[in-house]
């Protein structure tokens, strides 16, 4: 099966999220609190390491990354100031909020320097990106990552037969964007081809759905 294109603007994206941001956290985020549980866990931050999180959300995994890798610093980037608001009141929350710089703009694009971050934590985000601007979000990725630094992918996935379940996903993809706006992708093939090296991946199910969990390193 193709990788299915995306056909909303970025403009369409922040306003989606920024408008579901308060939200959020009862629906989508909570079905998939378990599958970014298991990409933290394979992630593994320890204390004094550098973090970035693309693509933060409500800010829960933030919260843990901040807490694991103290006295390091985390970082983290989201298109929209609705899910920064979120996340601001989580991380307040949490009294994590000195640990953490919290970015708005396009992971497209990282407002960071080279060799910045010992490890990059990305969930449910990488497959929002059209086709063509993985590989670019990826590079980017790279070139914010010490050498030797490991990132975690938590995505829908693509399998190479996909099931019925997939099948309808893709078609609702299709056919509601606004509603369905993420759509599964080969993420371990990707993140192996941007040149990370691949050092463990993990096949979870969401609802006869697959997620994969990938842990990479930057050669
Ligand atoms: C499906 S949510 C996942 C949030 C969180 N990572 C989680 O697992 O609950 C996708 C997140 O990516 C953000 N996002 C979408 N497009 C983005 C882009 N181009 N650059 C940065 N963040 C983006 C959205 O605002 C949203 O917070």
């Amino acid at each position: 099966m193709d990788i299915a294109r995306v056909a909303r603007s970025k403009a369409e994206a922040k306003a989606s999220y920024d408008k579901m941001a308060r939200y959020y956290n009862y629906f989508g985020g909570q079905f998939e609190r378990r599958f970014r549980q298991a990409g933290l866990k394979l992630l593994d931050p320890r204390p004094g390491e550098d973090v970035l999180e693309v693509g933060y959300g409500t800010g829960e995994a933030l919260a843990e990354i901040a807490s694991a890798a103290s006295p390091g610093h985390v970082c983290g980037i989201d298109i929209s100031d609705g899910m920064r608001e979120e996340a601001e009141k989580c991380l307040e929350a949490k009294g994590v909020t000195r640990a953490v710089s919290l970015a708005t703009g396009d992971a497209a694009s990282l407002p960071y320097r080279a060799d910045s971050f010992d490890a990059i934590f990305m969930s449910f985000t990488l497959e929002l990106f059209d086709t063509p601007e993985i590989p670019q979000v990826l590079a980017e990725c790279a070139r914010v990552l010490k050498p030797s630094g490991r990132i975690v992918v938590v995505a829908m996935a693509l399998p190479d037969h996909p099931k019925t379940m997939s099948r309808l996903y893709v078609w609702s993809h299709k056919h509601f964007p606004n509603y369905v706006d993420c759509r599964p992708i080969p993420a371990a093939e990707m993140i192996a081809e941007a040149g990370f090296n691949l050092e463990g991946e993990e096949r979870l199910s969401m609802w006869g759905l697959p997620v994969d969990v990938v842990l990479a390193k930057r050669t």
